[in-house]
């Protein structure tokens, strides 16, 4: 039995711009899920949305990690070969909010692959885990930006596209969940929305689109330094950058001026928007965790952690 688990993620800065090739800065965050697969007769597949066997509809991404892994998918291993275990036993549990721009369903996946990976003895290394992540991420939505696998599989605070891990970052973080518009399929449709705005109005979104990625340049620096009122005032210019792109809501900007009023250094939207979570840095969390959820979020504290995916 094999039990792995793997961080979601936050975006500091650079969502939707690093679509069009811009830096960015992602941070792995300490909520996690939690896979568990066992050598079994049959393949189930249990989780908080039920049990099921391969399932592409209730457990789209756990079913693509077995067919990939133990199925045609792998010429090493194929399900049902005579000496062969037929099946596994995977359970999931997660602290992750899904479908919400935290990275839950890259956690799942890569927790799930690196949990096959050890019960099978694959022998998979975690730059292999982070890619065939991707593919099952890209398969199963469409389109999905390697950053969320990435990040899930080797933690830390990482600068994009260069994948290079910054100095991680040691205030604490509150993360606001609107409760609203949860969706595998936001992103896609946030991403095609900005696209379309930028079709209509090239002059005007472009050099919107530039100076999102320049707060990833400056905020490098800053993190160095950690100048967290100075990262905190980026992430506010930031968080009106990603409202004039069309993916804000009236609740993410009443949860981002909450945690502001509260004294949050900075507070943005994280992740596609459109609904789904704000974040803000702070020292001072449960007053910020408070304000946003009078505001009528759910607030999570929580941490930067150096922590990929782990073998608990
Ligand atoms: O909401 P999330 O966590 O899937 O983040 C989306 C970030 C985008 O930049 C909008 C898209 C991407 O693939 O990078």
């Amino acid at each position: 039995m094999a039990t792995c688990s793997a961080p979601g993620k936050i975006y500091l800065f650079g969502e939707h711009a690093v679509v069009y090739g811009e830096p960015a800065i992602a941070c792995a965050v300490d909520l996690r899920t939690y896979v568990t697969a066992k050598r079994a007769d049959f393949i189930t597949i249990n989780s908080d949305l039920g049990e099921t066997g391969l399932d592409y509809e209730v457990h789209p991404y756990v079913s693509a990690c077995i067919n990939k892994m133990l199925g045609n998918g792998n010429r090493r291993f194929s399900l049902g070969t005579v000496g062969s275990p037929s099946g596994v036993s995977v359970e999931i549990r997660s602290d992750i909010p899904i479908g919400s721009g935290l990275g839950s369903s890259a956690a799942v996946t890569i927790a799930a692959l690196q949990a096959l990976n050890l019960e099978f003895s694959l022998g998979l290394a975690p730059d292999r885990i982070a890619e065939l992540g991707h593919r099952i991420e890209a398969e199963v939505q469409g389109a999905a930006s390697p950053t969320d696998t990435y990040v899930s599989t080797m933690g830390g605070l990482i600068a994009l596209p260069s994948r290079r891990k910054l100095r991680l970052l040691d205030c604490d973080i509150v993360i606001g969940d609107t409760l609203q518009g949860a969706s595998p399929k936001k992103t896609a449709r946030m991403v095609s929305m900005v696209a379309s705005l930028r079709d209509e109005f090239p002059n005007i979104i472009n050099p919107i689109i530039k100076t999102i990625g320049s707060f990833a340049s400056l905020g490098e620096k800053l993190l160095e330094e950690r100048d967290y009122a100075s990262l905190g005032k980026l992430m506010n210019i930031d968080h009106g950058m990603l409202d004039a792109l069309g993916v804000g809501t009236a609740q993410l900007s009443a949860l981002v001026y909450a945690a502001r009023s509260a004294g949050a250094y900075g507070a943005k939207i994280t992740g596609a928007g459109g609904g789904g979570c704000m974040v803000a840095l702070t020292d001072r969390p449960e007053k910020v965790a408070m304000a946003i959820e009078d505001a009528g979020g759910k607030a999570i504290i929580t941490r930067a952690t150096e922590l990929g995916v782990e073998v608990e």
